[in-house]
């Protein structure tokens, strides 16, 4: 079946708060999300080895987002839909409680700068909403190249009593398009591995 990047293509005034994500797509399936998924590397290789889970990817950049509808249709992943939105917004008005199997941040943004740290998704307020949001058992899984922001996400995800009492900690296994000393496969991945970075990772379960 042809599919075009307007069927992947997710129009966020067409949908209702809260909505059911599963009406986005033609199948019937768990549904997981991917924050900021940039070129739509993950979302590629993880929907084409998974055909019966759901996956959205949310993303703000124009650029990225044409990319990856125009990318997803091209591989006919009719199980892959792409939201361009602010992802804090969409998951606290849009995503109903425990409605999803998985959560994926892969290199989010640091906002290095201190002025800027309140930027982050990773805080208290965010991460309230993502526990809402998981099923019991779904996993959020994350990666980041960035020291100072892994040890933020630690202190919210591990030490905020109110987040880490909902979690418990799991393997972190690699995606499915991430090659030998890989964890994701994504193309910041493959960036801050060409330039000798390291990498950080955590995955949770929902308790
Ligand atoms: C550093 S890039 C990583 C992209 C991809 N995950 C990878 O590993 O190659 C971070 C991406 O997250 C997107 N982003 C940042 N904050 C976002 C938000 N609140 N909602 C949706 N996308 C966001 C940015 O536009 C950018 O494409």
């Amino acid at each position: 079946m042809e599919l075009t990047d307007k069927d992947i293509a997710v129009d966020l005034d067409k949908c209702s708060q809260p909505m059911d994500l599963q009406d986005l797509f033609p199948n019937p399936g768990p549904v997981e999300i991917e924050i900021g998924s940039g070129k739509g590397t993950f979302l590629v290789h993880q929907a084409k080895a998974n055909l019966n889970i759901n996956y959205l990817g949310i993303e703000w950049a124009s650029r990225y987002y044409r990319h990856s509808c125009d990318r997803l249709a091209r591989w006919k992943l009719s199980n892959t839909r792409m939201l361009r939105a602010d992802a804090r917004d969409f998951i606290r008005d849009y995503v109903k409680d425990s409605s999803i199997e998985a959560l994926h941040i892969y290199y989010p943004d640091p906002w290095p700068k201190k002025r800027h740290n309140k930027r982050r998704f990773f805080a208290q307020d965010n991460m309230l909403e993502v526990i809402r949001c998981l099923k019991t058992g779904g996993q959020l899984r994350v990666a980041t190249d960035h020291e100072e922001y892994f040890q933020q996400m630690q202190e919210v995800l591990l030490k905020d009593q109110k987040i880490a009492s909902c979690f418990q900690k799991i393997d972190f296994c690699p995606a499915e398009g991430a090659k030998d000393g890989e964890l994701v496969g994504t193309n910041f991945e493959r960036k801050y591995i060409r330039e000798g970075r390291n990498s950080y990772k955590i995955a949770l379960s929902k308790l």
